[in-house]
């Protein structure tokens, strides 16, 4: 099969798809044929995104830290598109600002990203999986970072979670032939990463890692592919570290 007509017929939900790697995930799904769902807290970005992808794609407003929420759109996207085979979640709050000790950041700041980043995943799972079981290749792909692996910060923490969640979740959802996997990226160079660090630190990171130069959406599209695709079939509860091999602990 072409490339091109890899996820032919496909539905694939992604969260946080209005920018950055959210939106590459659904350009690079998009073109090799599959129907592209972006939900965004910033409904107007995820809209203007899937406008760009070829009317492969839909963008719609929703928030992954409101359980009923999901439950409800996904539900709504499953009806209007005969099922779901590929969730990504996506959505995450890492601003430089969040990545902060929690005592530093504060219970109410702490509690809205174990919400986003953590809650957003377990919300997104469940309300998806009735959707997703039993459908052939039918997998979830978590984003989690390589500051999972250091977790001194309030945000590692919760990427340290969803590795938890990524493990977890691949037992619980075997039985209805759902794989679960995640990404673990390092320093990625998104619109949002260009606006909010300064070039001195983006060197400092790029220079501690075995590949010193910065990391690009496609580098973590490419393995989004694989984990998507039926070439890592006998792949599942793992999070795969793609970072350059960055020795820093975030
Ligand atoms: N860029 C990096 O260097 C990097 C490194 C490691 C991990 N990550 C992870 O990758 C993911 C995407 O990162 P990015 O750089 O593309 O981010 P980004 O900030 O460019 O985009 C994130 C998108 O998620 C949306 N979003 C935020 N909270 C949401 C919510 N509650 N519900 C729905 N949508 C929400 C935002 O509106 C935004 O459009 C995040 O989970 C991030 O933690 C990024």
């Amino acid at each position: 099969m072409s490339a091109e007509g890899e996820f032919a017929g496909k539905v694939a939900v992604i969260t946080g798809g209005g920018r950055g790697l959210g939106k590459a995930f659904g350009e690079a799904l998009a073109a090799r044929g599959a129907t592209v769902v972006l939900i965004d807290l910033d409904g107007k970005v995820a809209a203007a995104a899937a406008a760009g992808m070829g009317g492969r794609a839909v963008g719609l407003n929703g928030d992954v830290a409101d359980e009923a929420g999901m439950a409800a759109l996904m539900d709504r996207i499953a009806a209007e598109h005969g099922g779901i085979d590929l969730l990504i979640n996506n959505a995450g709050i890492h601003s430089a600002e969040a990545n902060e000790f929690i005592g530093t950041l504060g219970i109410a700041r702490t509690r809205r990203m174990f919400d986003v980043n953590v809650w957003g995943v377990i919300h997104c799972c469940l309300a998806a999986r009735p959707h997703m079981a039993g459908r052939q290749g039918a997998a979830v792909i978590n984003i989690a970072s390589m500051a999972a692996y250091g977790a001194q910060k309030a945000y590692g923490v919760t990427k340290l979670a969803v590795r938890g969640l990524t493990m977890s979740f691949a037992h619980e959802f075997a039985g209805d032939g759902i794989r679960v996997n995640a990404i673990a990226p390092g320093l990625i160079l998104t619109d949002t990463i260009r606006a909010e660090l300064a070039q001195p630190v983006i060197e400092h990171v790029t220079a501690m890692q075995i590949i010193p130069r910065p990391g690009e959406e496609r580098d973590i599209v490419e393995t989004m592919l694989w984990l998507a695709s039926d070439r890592s079939s006998f792949v599942t509860g793992e999070t795969i570290r793609v970072s350059g091999g960055v020795t820093l602990q975030i």
